[in-house]
């Protein structure tokens, strides 16, 4: 990524203080959705460091995963397998439970959806605690698969998150 290309894409980020309690910046990524300039460049940044890699598989969690893993998959020449929330797959799952500040969350991934040795890269839009991403490598480490690297938007590097990702390589379009 070039400092251009981020400050670029970091206008398209509209800051909502105090969101959703008070003293939290929200980083709201809307604007940079509904920009079809904007939408292409973070996709294509997303995916540029993984070019190279012989990528298999995007895989990502809903909701917002989702929007940036399907357009990196058909970049990278690669496919996309949803991780989602209990009771949406509905085939033989892998489930992964972990913390949240109150209370325990839980990812499922198809027993099929990525094959023992494949090639993934993991994608979201933002890499803040880490738990949902680490929860992502636990279910994909389940099915015996590769994890070439995690690529998010953007990084809230205050937060620890990418400690919580090693040994992975952690790319981000955006870091605050
Ligand atoms: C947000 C975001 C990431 C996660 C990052 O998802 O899209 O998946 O939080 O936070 P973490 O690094 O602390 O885990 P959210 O749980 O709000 O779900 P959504 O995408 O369905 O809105």
């Amino acid at each position: 990524r070039t400092a251009a290309m981020t400050a670029e894409l970091q206008q398209h980020i509209r800051e909502i203080p105090d969101f959703p309690k008070p003293g939290i910046i929200y980083r709201d990524i809307a604007p940079l959705l509904a920009s079809p300039d904007a939408l292409r460049a973070a996709t294509e940044v997303m995916a540029a460091p993984f070019k190279d890699e012989k990528i298999d598989i995007v895989a990502a969690a809903e909701a917002r995963g989702f929007i940036f893993a399907a357009p990196m998959a058909i970049l990278l020449g690669a496919g996309f397998v949803p991780i989602r929330k209990p009771g949406k797959l509905p085939f033989e799952t892998h489930s992964h439970a972990y913390d949240l500040e109150y209370g325990t969350d839980e990812l499922h991934v198809h027993v099929d959806g990525v094959q023992a040795g494949q090639r993934v890269v993991l994608v979201d839009d933002l890499l803040a605690t880490g738990g949902t991403m680490q929860a992502c490598c636990r279910l994909i480490e389940r099915c015996a698969a590769e994890i070439v690297g995690c690529s998010f938007l953007i990084h809230l590097a205050d937060l620890g998150g990418e400690a919580k990702l090693e040994p992975y390589r952690v790319e981000s379009a955006i870091v605050y």
